[in-house]
């Protein structure tokens, strides 16, 4: 059948269990060939992408340019004071005119719907790379993580502690495609967005949202967290550092989730708040490998909407 195929990367569930895993593939198969110095293959030669970014980056940025530049193409980085988008232009225009430049467009910004809006505007391809509600990208790369550290996502449990915020949303996209237990352990108030939990058990994943970081973290694969307070909720920072006091993931709660469990973060952490030092430096601690798979993961996924 001649379904239509999402020209964007944009949410995790736009996407079937098959794809997403040939994406992941794909990540590992290019990833070996990178890592072994092998730089023959340059899928992107004479092609250019756009990253427009409304908020500070650091793996998002360098991963995305560094990886396109690797594979062949080159990247232009466009900061928050260079586009202004929805303030010096509309975003439907900026969507027009980098398409005019660009085989690719990357964005960061703030309010999802910008992120929608640039994605039908553009007639390239538009990546997420992060909204206020979900973050794609990261979750692909921490998926590929879980497949070299855990052996698989199927049938693992996930326990993220901390905010329920854009990560944990990209969680439970990637739950409603393939089924694995996930466990949101966070404050009153700062639970993940109803519609999203609906979406992801849908999938047949099990999803349980609880305020109990302790029970919570018992027999994870994987315990994740977060910052607690996110990009334009900064000011926000000293009042949720009260109302979280509990959810920081320390080694005692790394402890009882048992011996099995990595610790996983996107970062940036802020240690001594949502995460001890001694947890992220811990031998069962994968945060940077994680961090590195953004690149990797990413690749195939600009492999895949490029159709290259
Ligand atoms: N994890 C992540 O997206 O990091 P940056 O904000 O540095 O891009
Ligand atoms: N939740 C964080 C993730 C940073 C990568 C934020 O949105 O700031």
């Amino acid at each position: 059948d001649a379904k239509q195929l999402p020209k964007d990367f944009l949410h995790i569930n736009d996407f079937d269990k098959d794809t997403i895993m040939k994406i992941l593939n794909r990540a590992i198969e290019v990833k070996a060939m990178i890592k072994s110095g092998d730089r023959s293959f340059q899928p992107f030669k004479g092609k250019s992408m756009a990253m427009v970014f409304a908020k500070p980056s650091m793996r998002t940025r360098v991963s995305f340019e560094t990886g396109f530049f690797l594979l062949g193409g080159h990247a232009v980085y466009l900061g928050p004071d260079d586009i202004q988008m929805g303030k010096r232009e509309e975003t439907r225009d900026v969507a027009r005119v980098l398409s005019g430049y660009n085989d690719i467009i990357m964005a960061r910004v703030f309010a999802h719907q910008d992120i929608l809006d640039l994605a039908k505007y553009a007639p390239v391809p538009v990546i997420n790379g992060l909204t206020d509600y979900n973050h794609p990208c990261q979750i692909m790369a921490d998926a590929l993580t879980m497949l070299e550290h855990v052996g698989r996502i199927e049938n693992t449990k996930v326990v993220y502690v901390g905010d329920g915020n854009n990560i944990v949303h990209s969680w439970l996209l990637l739950a409603a495609v393939i089924p694995f237990h996930f466990v949101c352990a966070c404050p009153k108030g700062f639970e993940p967005d109803a519609k999203t939990v609906e979406i992801a058990r849908s999938g047949g994943s099990k999803i349980e949202i609880t305020n109990d970081p302790k029970e919570a973290v018992k027999g994870a694969d994987v315990v994740y967290t977060d910052v607690w307070a996110s990009m334009g909720q900064k000011e926000e920072a000293e009042y949720r550092k009260k109302v979280f006091q509990g959810f920081m993931v320390d080694e005692a709660l790394m402890e009882m989730a048992g011996p099995k469990a990595f610790l996983m973060h996107c970062l940036p952490a802020e240690r001594g708040v949502e995460v001890t030092d001694g947890a992220i430096e811990a031998p069962n601690s994968i945060v940077f490998p994680q961090a590195e798979n953004r690149m990797h993961a990413q690749n195939a996924i600009m492999l895949h909407v490029l159709g290259a």
